[in-house]
């Protein structure tokens, strides 16, 4: 199961609208998705209009459970039909408290990993993606050692520089500690506005320099708020739209092995 965590600890730079709509555009290419939405905030299982999940079943207690006594029963209780080959693992209230929960225990950084293990043993999904919550804590952290590989939604403005070293500096000192490989594939520049001039493009040459390669580039579009608000993927909801064409790209890249896109040239037809 190709596993992949949208993760910035920066608050609203895109984490989940790249989550739903790119695991939607994996699924239109034949892909059978699940969507994990690990955020307390719960947006993903919102957006996606997909009830909360329930107790006994929810996302926290199972992530709290004692790992060897977890079936791939208790597990299959999480996931919700949601689009055509797109599921969802959701969140509910209890979320909120399993942070907390969790640094009070052992091995807390592998918990989701014996989760999807039971998922990967259903054999009913090709890739996973994980909205990670807007922080660096042990949820992030059970996100990354789960996938093992991350993508960066980032926005190209001043403080998305900073926000990335510090991330930059964090994972690595992850991978250090836990003796894991994080594979930090590449950038998502989101909210792209080109109308905003000389800041945004001079602030998208510098993110170019950073260590990680951008992957591609989103346009802020109204369709992807009307898409979110109508509880569907911009894929399905504007299929023709230049939002869902960049949310295509961004998924061949991926499958494709992570080939930077050719920023100039995606931003410059992200403005259009
Ligand atoms: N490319 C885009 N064009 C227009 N609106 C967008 C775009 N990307 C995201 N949005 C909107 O911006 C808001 C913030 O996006 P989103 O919730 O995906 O960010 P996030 O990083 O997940 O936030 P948080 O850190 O709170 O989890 C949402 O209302 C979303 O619909
Ligand atoms: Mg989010």
């Amino acid at each position: 199961m190709y596993t992949l965590a949208v993760m910035n600890q920066k608050g609203g730079v895109g984490k989940t609208a790249v989550t739903i709509n790119l695991g939607a555009a994996l699924a239109e290419k034949g892909y059978r998705v699940l969507l994990v939405d690990l955020d307390p905030q719960g947006h993903l299982t919102e957006a996606c209009g997909v009830p909360e999940t329930t107790a006994p079943a929810t996302l926290a207690k199972t992530l709290l459970a004692d790992a060897d006594k977890l079936t791939t029963e208790d597990v299959r209780l999480l996931l919700t039909p949601w689009r055509d080959r797109v599921d969802v693992i959701a969140t509910n209230i209890d979320a909120f408290l399993l942070e907390r929960e969790l640094y009070r225990m052992r091995g807390v950084e592998w918990r989701l990993q014996r989760v999807l293990e039971h998922v990967e043993s259903l054999d009913v999904y090709d890739a996973c993606v994980i909205d990670c919550p807007p922080s660096l804590g042990v949820l992030t952290d059970n996100a990354l050692v789960a996938a093992g590989q991350a993508l960066v939604p980032v926005q190209s403005e001043d403080s998305a520089l900073r926000a990335l070293r510090l991330l930059l500096e964090q994972v690595a000192t992850m991978q250090a500690e836990l003796r894991v490989q994080i594979d930090l594939l590449g950038m998502v520049v989101n909210l792209f506005d080109k109308r905003r001039g000389q800041i945004v493009t001079s602030t998208l040459e510098t993110l170019r320099t950073m260590s990680l390669p951008i992957l591609g580039v989103v346009a802020d579009r109204t369709a992807i708020r009307e898409a979110w608000r109508a509880g569907l993927p911009v894929v399905e909801y504007a299929p023709d739209s230049p939002s869902a064409v960049t949310f295509r790209e961004l998924a061949a890249t991926l499958i494709e092995g992570g080939q930077p896109a050719d920023a100039e040239a995606a931003a410059a037809g992200a403005g259009q």
